[in-house]
């Protein structure tokens, strides 16, 4: 079994801001992820947000009481801005209306949440922002303007995300889900450990059609591959994720190219690949296909007996990117689904390849589940990965490829 992973962000302080937008209920639900996830939240309400939510709600959720005024007494030096900006990890404000990004836009101090960003530490506090707003509001110039503005000043902007809108309206503008800020937070504070990469990503089975119908599949789940798309994009890198048919969510920011069959990987992989740094191949291609797809469903017939397929081999997309000259070639990572004897099959898959890494792991003991061990074999030796979820491993995975990297990225 493995062992729970640590929260994601134990022992980060978040100043949670709430400026006055009706997004403010779904920051009631964020504050508990957060706390769930192990921060430990300080809520800053404006005098708006109050007219939303209570702080009663907030402070229950939060476990500590709000703070909602420049003039509170309660804090021993009288000076909340300095003590609140002082102590947090980052601040991030959601809901973040047209109003509040328009007077973090201009440095304005005149309510506690505008006056904390402006006193905070720039280079030690980071501020990020969760806009919330009606769809014209957010497509205002002046709203464009001011979002540039904060940008340029090192705030990260969260969103918005498109949909409907409490007002009835659909568009640009709702704030993103309370799951989403908490995620886009763990992944600001990974370390960046793959900036300015390109980073491409084969996941889950490849489904070889029979007939219209019918095919030739396995039981990957892509759960392995998509985490390690997550990872990279976490570590700063530009990921590009070609998918083969699984139910799973594009993390966020990843480019994603979803394909069926191992000819469509291959003809996705290969224009792709000379325009990334490194290419890491998790999906469990198919093998083999069938050599004629019929054109309509083949049909039960008692005088012949079972239908026998002639098969045909598909491209090794892995081989083929290994082998594509050296300027157009990204450092690849193989993995290798095994049954048994995972170092001794990985090692000769290291050779019989062509690629610089491969990360081993047993195949019946991983297909489907959230965890998983795995084992790196390259010229260096071995390195175990020991049990663990899929977004830990992914994540130390991509630590490890980071490490390995040659300098400098390719044209
Ligand atoms: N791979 C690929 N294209 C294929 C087959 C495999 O890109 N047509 C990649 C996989 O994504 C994985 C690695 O090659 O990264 C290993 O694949 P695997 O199927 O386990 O190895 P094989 O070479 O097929 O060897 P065997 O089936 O004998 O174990």
């Amino acid at each position: 079994m493995s062992t729970p992973p640590a929260p994601e962000l134990a022992g980060r302080r978040l100043v949670l801001g709430l400026s006055g937008g009706i997004a403010c209920y779904k920051a009631a639900d964020l504050a508990r992820e957060l706390v769930k996830a192990g921060a430990t939240v300080q809520v800053v309400m404006t005098e708006g947000a109050l007219q939303f939510v209570t702080a009663l709600t907030m402070q229950a959720l939060s476990g500590r009481p709000v703070v909602a005024s420049t003039w509170d007494l309660r804090e021993p030096n009288a000076m909340a801005h300095i003590n609140l900006s002082r102590e947090a990890d980052a601040i991030v404000v959601a809901p973040a209306t047209a109003d509040f990004i328009a007077r973090v836009a201009q440095g304005r101090a005149d309510d506690l949440l505008s006056l904390l960003c402006v006193a905070r530490p720039v280079e030690r506090c980071p501020l990020l922002l969760a806009p919330a707003m009606n769809r014209e509001m957010w497509a205002h110039p002046a709203t464009g303007r001011n979002v540039a503005q904060v940008r340029a000043d090192g705030a990260v902007v969260l969103g918005p995300a498109a949909g409907d809108q409490a007002c009835g309206e659909t568009g640009d503008g709702r704030m993103l889900e309370p799951a989403e800020i908490r995620d886009a937070l763990v992944a600001f504070f990974q370390p960046k450990l793959l900036a300015g990469r390109r980073v491409l990503v084969t996941a889950g089975p490849t489904f070889e059609a029979i007939d219209p119908v019918r095919g030739i599949t396995n039981h990957s789940s892509g759960k392995m591959g998509f985490a390690v798309a997550r990872a990279a994009a976490e570590a700063g890198a530009d990921v590009t994720l070609v998918a083969g048919p699984v139910h799973l969510p594009t993390p966020p920011g990843v480019r994603r190219i979803d394909v069926a069959s191992a000819c469509q990987m291959h003809a996705a992989v290969l224009p792709e690949a000379p325009r990334h740094d490194v290419f890491v191949a998790t999906a469990a291609v198919a093998d083999w296909r069938p050599a004629h797809v019929n054109e309509h469903k083949v049909k039960k017939d008692g005088r012949r007996g079972a239908p026998l397929f002639e098969l045909t081999e598909n491209p090794d997309i892995l081989a083929e990117v290994a082998r594509l000259p050296a300027a157009e070639r990204p450092w690849c990572v193989g993995f290798a689904a095994e049954s048994e004897d995972l170092v001794r099959h990985s090692r000769e898959k290291l050779q019989r390849k062509g690629v610089p890494l491969i990360v081993g792991n047993l195949g019946p003991a991983t297909f489907g589940r959230d965890d998983n061990a795995l084992v790196l074999v390259d010229a260096e030796g071995e390195t175990e990965l020991p049990r663990a979820d899929k977004l830990t491993l992914a994540r130390a995975l991509v630590a490890e490829i980071a490490r390995r990297l040659p300098d400098g990225v390719r044209a």
